[in-house]
């Protein structure tokens, strides 16, 4: 019976949708026969609140006026139930009385501050990255948001660039998997409800191969590696059912993403058919101007929305030009009326015709924001993402029996720090330091404390008084890193060592002969090759958010028993960037590191990364044993199950993140040494050992070979399972037929 109604309503579900998808379509006909051109363009036109506003935007009075004549189609930067009901009013004023879209920055967390996203990712946890977004929806939904852009799903192979910090990482298969959970997250079951917000797969396309890792700076890349590395995670989003897209400030290949109509026309709204709509970058319409690739505003907006941009996000090229550009017949009305179909169809999905204050609810705002469970996913998430890069003699955990601790360092009681960048409505007062979370964890254990310089650690007036709190003490734990401030958006570095005297601080302390712990936060990876080389342990601990004070204490104490991995390598000097784990063997590998002659190398460094992607310690032992293939060989159409156990022979309970890595050793195309394939976190008790297996499909040893066709080539491929990039513990071969 219960089987018989769960079927029935499966099978009626289509139907449903499909009834309320031609309902919207005859309200948006009807509204569209009655809007002028004018009202048109107002829809695909986007104005900063007063929040974070930018140079074009000084008069906020003419925003409003525009707003109540009907001239706007959606704000950023606005935010609360206040805030937003008083715009939405006005807009309601105008004469067709189109409500408007309310969209903000929420990128990790909005009242609860999660980790970074580059810091999430690290846990490689798809449930709780999805919760973390979710949360962020729930709470920015109660306070009228109905839009983040986010999330961004560049990949990021240049730690230069200091919006690392905003995305997944260096991984494409990683990349994909959590830009589909973080667009489930944000829009939850449906769109519609209450407790989501559309999501936005930003920024399109390939804005984080900025060249040299100077933000905003040109691309130039193959086809091929478009394809393959850069763009699998928008596709990701877009089968997640991402709302929306954010085009790109960068040119690729020459032509400004944001006029592209080979990324946006053939590909996003072409070949995979994408029905949702594309707001432009901040300005990015206008920028085509200094690009040199339009030859003032008019040409830019006609650029832009012949393109397949549909809305202009503070370009003020579609507001001040769109209009004469339809008259004129430089752009076609058909053009224009696809862009506003398509934002029209998200205002109708999300309920704003109904309702259009549904978002902005006094009393679901007061009770979401402050649901006490939204803080314990915080904590759960900031643990899940601290990487344990080293522990020598097994340093931490650290003891709560009595001894001495003394935390040291300029970002140990920041609280800012700890929430990093792109915070919109974070309570800072509440944010747990990490001196604070410390002392509260510390137990039997006595806690002493030293800034020894400030932030930015530019002086070292305050060492001494360090030396002596470190000397006095068993153990030290030094907090160190970036501030805030360093990474982010236009926060590109050609330095990325740690900033100020930090290390010569570490160093002051290490010479008192005291053990020393050292707790790094920072939005990207760092070059610290002292520290690494003489530290006993270090934690990477990112910006981890509201509970990061927390989340550090209960690694440190051993509460919490470190699992994550590092979701980009890190370099041992700026020289060695780009680097990644996914790359190519050339024709002069170095097989021995004293032998580096004529060989694919540097001669000034060692060749390896510090820390390779997929590293991450933890506090007991996994042993990977009895790897075996169902089959040696596979035909196309069949599939390969592979197995391995793995054994937990420490003796704290702990989470392995077990990884599978392939390369296609003879191709058409060169492949590279390893690609990541799968990957399983796994939780065992001291002395259990369990069975894990991964299924290999055509699709997993397909790639894209010069003609762009997707497909796997008949040959050999090695299998490699593993703890880390560089920690390969089992290895395998499997031959695929050609038939
Ligand atoms: C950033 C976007 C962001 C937008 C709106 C731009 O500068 O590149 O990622 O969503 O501003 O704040």
């Amino acid at each position: 019976m219960k089987k018989t109604t769960l079927a029935l309503a499966a099978a009626l579900l289509p139907l449903l949708s499909q009834a309320q998808d031609a309902r919207i379509e005859a309200k948006i006909a009807a509204l569209m026969k009655q809007m002028t051109v004018a009202e048109k363009v107002g829809q695909l036109h986007q104005l900063s609140g007063r929040q974070f506003t930018g140079p074009a935007s000084s008069d906020y009075a003419d925003k409003l006026a525009d707003i109540r004549n009907g001239k706007v189609g959606s704000m950023l930067n606005v935010k609360g139930v206040a805030d937003t009901r008083e715009i939405q009013a006005l807009a309601l004023k105008s004469r067709l009385h189109i409500p408007l879209l309310f969209s903000l920055d929420v990128i990790h967390g909005y009242q609860t501050v999660f980790p970074v996203p580059l810091g999430e990712s690290a846990s490689w946890d798809m449930d709780a990255i999805a919760l973390s977004a979710r949360i962020a929806a729930r709470e920015a939904a109660a306070s009228g948001i109905h839009w983040t852009f986010a999330p961004m799903v560049d990949i990021a192979r240049d730690p230069r660039w200091g919006r690392v910090m905003e995305g997944a990482g260096e991984d494409t298969f990683l990349g994909s998997a959590i830009a589909r959970a973080r667009v489930e997250g944000f829009q939850g079951k449906q769109l519609g409800a209450t407790d989501s917000v559309m999501a936005t797969a930003k920024h399109f396309a390939a804005y984080g191969a900025a060249t040299a890792g100077r933000d905003y700076n040109a691309v130039d890349m193959s086809n091929q590696q478009l394809f393959e590395v850069y763009l699998p995670p928008f596709k990701a989003a877009l089968d997640a059912g991402a709302a929306t897209f954010m085009n790109s400030f960068n040119t690729l290949n020459g032509i400004p993403a944001t006029g592209n109509a080979f990324l946006q026309r053939d590909i996003l709204k072409g070949s995979w058919n994408f029905k949702g709509f594309v707001v432009s970058d901040w300005g990015s319409v206008r920028e085509m101007v200094p690009h040199g690739y339009a030859s003032d505003l008019a040409d830019a907006a006609v650029k832009a929305i012949n393109a397949g941009s549909d809305m202009d996000m503070e370009g003020y090229a579609y507001s001040q030009h769109l209009e004469d550009a339809v008259k004129s017949g430089k752009v076609k009305m058909k053009t224009l009326d696809d862009a506003v179909h398509r934002i029209l169809v998200k205002k109708f999905e999300l309920g704003l015709f109904d309702d259009p204050y549904r978002y902005s609810d006094a009393a679901r705002e007061k009770a979401v924001l402050s649901d006490p469970s939204h803080r314990a996913a915080a904590l759960d998430v900031a643990q899940k993402s601290i990487v344990l890069l080293k522990n020598e003699r097994k340093t931490l955990p650290l003891s709560r029996e009595p001894q001495r601790i003394a935390v040291i360092g300029p970002l140990a009681d920041s609280q800012r720090d700890l929430e990093g960048g792109w915070v919109v409505q974070g309570e800072r007062a509440k944010v747990v330091s990490i001196l604070e979370g410390i002392r509260s964890h510390a137990g039997k254990a006595e806690v002493s404390y030293a800034q020894a310089c400030a932030s930015g650690c530019a002086g070292s007036e305050g060492f001494a008084d360090a030396v002596a709190t470190a000397a006095k003490a068993d153990i030290v734990v030094l907090a160190v890193g970036e501030t805030w401030d360093l990474s982010g958006e236009a926060k590109s570095r050609t330095d990325i060592t740690l900033p100020g005297q930090q290390e010569k601080l570490f160093s002051a302390l290490q010479a008192t002969g005291k053990p020393v712990v050292v707790v790094m936060l920072a939005g990207r990876p760092l070059v610290f090759n002292t520290i690494a080389d003489q530290a006993d342990a270090i934690v990477y601990a990112w910006f981890p958010g509201t509970e990061g004070g927390n989340a550090v204490a209960n690694v440190l104490f051993g509460d919490y028993n470190p699992s994550g991995k590092l979701p980009i390598t890190f370099p041992r000097s700026v020289g060695q960037i780009p680097l990644s784990y996914a790359q190519y063997n050339t024709g002069r590998p170095v097989t021995d590191e004293k032998n580096v002659v004529y060989k694919s190398a540097y001669i000034d460094s060692v060749n390896t990364p510090r820390y390779a992607f997929g590293h991450g310690l933890s506090y007991t032992d996994f042993k990977y044993s009895g790897l075996a293939l169902s089959s040696a060989a596979m035909s196309p159409d069949q599939k390969v199950t592979l197995s391995f156990d793995l054994a937990n022979t420490g003796k704290a309970e702990g989470t392995e993140i077990v990884q599978l890595y392939l390369r296609d050793m003879v191709s058409s195309v060169v492949r590279p040494l390893k690609e990541l394939k799968g990957f399983q976190k796994i939780h065992l008790k001291p002395g259990e050992q369990r069975r894990v297996s991964f299924t290999i499909d055509r699709n997993l040893l397909s790639f894209y070979n010069s003609q762009l066709a997707w497909g796997a080539e008949a040959g050999d491929f090695k299998l490699m399972v593993g703890s880390a990039s560089d920690d390969i513990r089992l290895e395998g071969e499997l031959k695929l037929q050609s038939k």
